[in-house]
């Protein structure tokens, strides 16, 4: 049987899962990669007590994997976008293929690194970038390459998501939850990046590439994080009959473009994704030949992010082995680079959406009435109403509605508008509201 040499850098959560997984399941996956997967090396600033490594050479130079002739795979696996950047460089330039988790890399530098890749002859892949366990990427590139993709929607930070349902749940407190969530190993190194909106962002812009085959444009994405939903709305949200999810949003538009867009976002509650809960990651694919398809899985933690890892190493790995070269392989994005198209990524305020709004509005009679008649010169309508008692010794009540779906530019007018009326007693909060059918 012939062997495949594969090198790790970087042995922590996500190396120490591909390591032992890579060891555990050898016989299964040597069957399926039609060959055997030796892990010859490991760069790592230190031992992860959860691998038995005396069979392998480790170095605490990770460069020194990249730089080991036997090498034919090298999986990243440190993640960042400085060193990471370096070391899929030099990796690539000295032929060999690479395996990473890495999706901040490959949403700000995919382009160039697949493009060095091509010129060496090599391959990057990616699976395990975007929701963690869920076979996203291949399900995209090759599972559903028969369709044009309508848009697609994913809940695709694991913390962000486990933040809102704790909310939800129990009443929880944001700051109290996400500490949680960084002492479980979900959060990333800097949390700003799971409630910011960040991550979901990066993984949502690798997803839309391979979707409309187009290059990753990182720095055009609409991004909204969850920092600002208040325990509040995520009641309401639930009196309405809707729950509040992070999502990662891309969308045809025909005649326009494409709408890269990450926020909360209310969803009905019978939507099978709106009970995605905890820390759990799903994507929802709508093409036109195969209609909605659902993916759900665990979107981060070592063994799941090492389930996507591993199953790059064995198609790269079987490729290798059979001595074809990269030209049998799925390219890098899905589609041929010469078919990469320009779509236009369309700014927030010409996407169309039903919006969610809470106000607080002073208790006199026709203070309502002055609201709903600014929306309804906007074109808005209102399709469902909470008003509630004002609370002892207070004069303003929170108002709740949800609207008919509105370009944005015509809603933020609107709500400027319902802002500067006397009547209204502080700022309109706004989330926008998804059918997803
Ligand atoms: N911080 C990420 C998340 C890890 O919570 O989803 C997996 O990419």
């Amino acid at each position: 049987m012939k062997r495949i040499n594969i090198g790790i850098c970087g042995l922590g959560t996500v190396g120490g899962g591909t390591f032992n997984v890579l060891k555990d399941n050898s016989t299964e996956i040597n069957a399926r990669a039609r060959c055997e997967i030796a892990i010859t090396h490991v760069g790592a600033r230190r031992d992860n007590p959860e691998c038995n490594l005396s069979e392998t050479t480790v170095s605490r130079d990770i460069f020194s994997v990249v730089e080991d002739k036997d090498i034919d795979v090298v999986v990243e696996l440190i993640g960042g976008t400085t060193v990471a950047k370096d070391l899929v460089l030099k990796a690539v330039q000295n032929g060999k293929h690479v395996v990473t988790a890495n999706k901040a890399l490959i949403a700000e530098f995919g382009n160039e690194l697949f493009a060095e890749a091509a010129r060496h002859n090599v391959s990057i892949s990616y699976e395990a970038a975007v929701a963690g366990g869920i076979p996203i990427i291949s399900a995209l590139r090759d599972g559903l390459s028969a369709n044009k993709i309508e848009w697609l929607a994913g809940i695709i930070n694991g913390t962000g998501n486990f933040i809102l349902t704790e909310m939800r749940d129990k009443g929880r407190d944001f700051a109290d939850v996400l500490a949680e969530a960084q002492e479980l190993g979900y959060a990333e190194a800097d949390p700003t990046f799971d409630v910011e909106g960040i991550d979901a962002a990066h993984k949502l812009v690798i997803l839309a590439s391979l979707a409309y085959g187009m290059p990753l444009q990182y720095d055009k994405v609409f991004c909204e994080g969850i920092s600002k939903i208040e325990p509040a709305d995520v009641e309401y949200a639930n009196e309405l009959g809707y729950r509040i999810k992070h999502l990662g949003i891309a969308k045809y538009v025909e005649g326009k473009g494409i709408e890269l867009r990450v926020h909360p976002t209310l969803i009905p509650e019978s939507r099978l994704i709106a009970n995605v809960d905890g820390v759990m990651n799903s994507v929802l694919v709508k093409g036109n030949a195969v209609g909605p398809t659902l993916f759900y899985g665990a979107g981060a933690g070592a063994l799941p992010t090492a389930s996507a890892v591993v199953s790059d190493v064995v198609r790269v790995a079987r490729q290798l082995a059979s001595g074809a070269g990269i030209e049998g392989m799925t390219p890098s994005l899905g589609f041929d680079d010469t078919a990469l198209k320009d779509f236009e990524i369309l700014p927030i305020e010409e996407a169309e959406t039903a919006f969610y709004l809470r106000l607080p509005v002073v208790d006199e009679p026709g203070a309502l009435s002055k609201i709903a008649q600014i929306l309804s010169d906007a074109g808005i309508s209102i399709e469902a109403l909470i008003q509630k008692e004002p609370a002892e010794g207070e004069n303003s009540v929170p108002v709740i509605m949800l609207t008919s779906r509105v370009q944005e530019k015509n809603m933020i007018a609107a709500a400027a508008e319902i802002e500067n009326l006397s009547t209204v007693a502080g700022p309109l909060t706004r989330i926008r509201v998804e059918s997803l059918k």
